[in-house]
């Protein structure tokens, strides 16, 4: 049986899609290369967030041209955001290029595949951009105890920096029955935690903190997480909801993209940075133990220092526990692209660098309050830079490390913190 090797850029939405699409491949008799050299077929998932994750793919893709001219028989594809953005162009960037699947059409992969290999043909499909997955879901899964599980696709928000709304489609929720059965059935198989995904999990059809409820009373499950929340979506039902429901854990990721009312007009956010921080107000008084990260764009188009001033501020005072920051980086068609993008690189290197440091430091704080604390801890596996040590995460999403046996891979144990740095706990088994 043909053997496939799949390499993922980007997302937690893309992991989840690769996993699917592993799943239909394996359902259909295809196995699992466990490198690229092994393999019958290469597939590169892609990432269009930004044009820096754009060009590592394709230098990826072309590094594989020695393997190709040995072996002609191999089959390369493209799948996710770059492949519905490029559709045919892709096959021209890359000449290596057998197929380009975009994201409505990963349910036909298997055929594609086959195709392919019967008629050594090169095949683009990308006409189903606002399809919706197929109901009864593959049960392969890369982890054991932990998951992810999208409750929807696409994005209707037209953010104007962002790709994601014409690579992804519209916003469409899945069934909730579906949503829980297959909860359930990880429930079932041993999983702990689940993570569910969607571009706005706050806009889901049937009512977010409901569903909420649902897969709250799953036995078996004990951790229930979700990403991303829009803030104009946010509410305080959603806090409470994530109060009362014990599973749901007390950690919220909540992109602020930038500090001043004037960009957030330009990005179409849709609030204003006093909205956002009532919201953090409201979410503190709610959960005043729970995390807060998010997501900050330096550099936007016409960003003055002003402006950056009061991104500045909101951090300040909204204080995350860690945040995910990004050079303003143009990516037509979306809206912003027309803008004149006029702050230069070393303007957006400078922004980027204060608000780490800024964040290195508020995080460190944060972190430093713990100290002395029990927290709950989902061990993950043994460390990375140390593999005697085991890392797991709190409930608040926040890495620790400790020392233990493997036995305690994929449960649930109490550490009491000693030390902190600006992204890590370390601490004891109690
Ligand atoms: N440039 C820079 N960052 C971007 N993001 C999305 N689009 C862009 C862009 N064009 C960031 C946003 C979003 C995160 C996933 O990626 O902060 O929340
Ligand atoms: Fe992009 Fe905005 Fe949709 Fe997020 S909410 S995927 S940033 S358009």
């Amino acid at each position: 049986m043909k053997k496939i090797f799949l390499k993922t850029f980007g997302c937690q939405m893309n992991l989840r899609d690769s996993e699917f699409v592993m799943g239909l491949l394996l359902d259909k008799g295809f196995r699992k290369a466990d490198s690229i050299e092994a393999a019958d077929v290469v597939i590169f998932n892609s990432c269009s967030v930004r044009k820096h994750a754009e060009e590592r793919l394709f230098s990826n893709i072309g590094d594989l041209a020695g393997l190709k001219k040995n072996r002609p028989g191999l089959i390369i594809g493209l799948m996710g955001c770059t492949a519905q953005s490029y559709k045919d162009q892709a096959l021209e960037r890359a000449p290596l290029l057998d197929f380009v699947c975009g994201t409505g059409n990963e349910s036909d992969l298997p055929k594609l595949i086959s195709d392919i290999l019967k008629d050594g043909c090169r095949i683009v499909a990308a006409d189903k951009i606002n399809a919706k997955k197929i109901e009864v879901l593959p049960a392969y899964r890369t982890g054991a105890f932990k998951s992810f599980v999208s409750i929807g696709e696409g994005c209707d928000n037209f953010c104007s920096y962002c790709i994601v709304p014409y690579v992804r489609g519209r916003e469409r929720s899945r069934d909730a029955r579906d949503i829980i059965r297959e909860v359930e059935d990880l429930a079932r198989r041993g999983f702990k935690e689940i993570t569910l995904l969607g571009q706005n999990v706050n806009s889901y059809s049937g009512g977010f903190a409901k569903l909420l409820g649902k897969l709250n009373s799953i036995k078996g499950i004990e951790r229930i997480r979700f990403m991303t929340s829009h803030p104009k979506d946010a509410s305080i039902e959603l806090f409470k909801a994530m109060r009362d429901l014990d599973k749901v854990c007390e950690h919220l990721h909540l992109p602020l993209q930038s500090g001043s009312d004037r960009i957030l007009k330009l990005m179409n956010r849709k609030y204003t940075r006093e909205k956002y921080l009532k919201l953090v107000e409201g979410y503190r008084e709610i959960l005043p133990g729970g995390s807060l990260t998010t997501d900050i764009i330096a550099g936007f188009p016409s960003e003055t220092e002003k402006d950056f001033k009061d991104t500045v501020k909101v951090m300040e005072e909204a204080r995350f526990d860690s945040a995910f920051t990004f050079k303003y980086s143009a990516r037509p068609p979306a809206k912003a692209s027309r803008l004149k993008d006029n702050v230069s690189d070393a303007i957006k290197e400078k922004r980027l660098k204060t608000i780490i440091d800024l964040q290195c430091r508020i995080s460190e704080e944060n972190n430093r309050a713990l100290a002395g604390r029990t927290v709950e801890v989902l061990v993950d596996g043994h460390g990375s830079k140390d593999p005697r040590k085991l890392t797991g995460r709190t409930r608040t999403n926040k890495v620790v490390v400790f020392n233990g046996s493997a036995d305690f891979i994929g449960k649930i144990v109490n550490v009491r913190i000693g030390s902190v740095t600006s992204y890590a706990l370390r601490g004891r088994i109690v």
